[in-house]
């Protein structure tokens, strides 16, 4: 089913519709300034997934420095999830980390955020710590994940 979806760039000129699901997806969302400014970042990949007609049902941010890559937002558009724009996205992400150099890829996700964990965990990210209070809107702590990306490593995504 993934490939209905492609994947391009995102551009300064996406970061209004990329608030727009964020504010749809999180209890503490990123703003349109804070978007400019991830995206500005020479470390940071944005892809945004994007339907046949152009539409935009999701997008990722993921940021790599050095041998480390970090994942800060995975976003399928609601109403249009378990249909594997998460994992397209997701596997994208490490696929670039890797082709950056990174040789291990991290995220925190909200204790109570079972689909993002499911995701992850079958992506290959194992939990090897918490922050406490962590996340604000509301206070939560963050588990904090890591992704073996080395050659022998793999996702186990299959897309659909
Ligand atoms: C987390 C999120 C990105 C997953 O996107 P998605 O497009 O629904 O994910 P996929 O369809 O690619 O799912 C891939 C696999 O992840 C797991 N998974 C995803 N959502 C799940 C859920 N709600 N419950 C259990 N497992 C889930 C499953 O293993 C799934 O494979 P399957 O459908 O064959 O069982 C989506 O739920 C979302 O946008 N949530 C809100 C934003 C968010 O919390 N982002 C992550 C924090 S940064």
């Amino acid at each position: 089913m993934a490939d209905r979806y492609r994947l391009r760039p995102a551009s300064p000129a996406d970061a209004p519709a990329l608030a727009a699901l964020e504010e749809a997806s999180f209890p503490d969302p990123w703003s349109v300034e804070q978007l400019l400014t991830a995206l500005d970042d020479d470390a940071v990949r944005g892809m945004i997934a994007e339907s046949a007609s152009g539409e935009m049902v999701g997008y990722a941010i993921s940021r790599t420095v050095a041998d480390e890559g970090e994942v800060l937002s995975v976003t399928a558009a609601p109403g249009l999830r378990r249909r594997g724009i998460g994992g397209l996205l997701l596997d994208d992400a490490l696929a670039g980390m890797r082709a950056a150099g990174a040789a291990t890829a991290w995220l925190e996700v909200r204790e109570s955020n079972q689909a993002a964990q499911a995701l992850y965990h079958r992506a290959g990210f194992v939990v090897t710590g918490s922050r406490r209070r962590y996340y604000r809107h509301p206070v939560e702590d963050a588990l904090l994940l890591r992704c073996d990306l080395r050659p022998t490593a793999s996702s186990g995504h299959e897309a659909r």
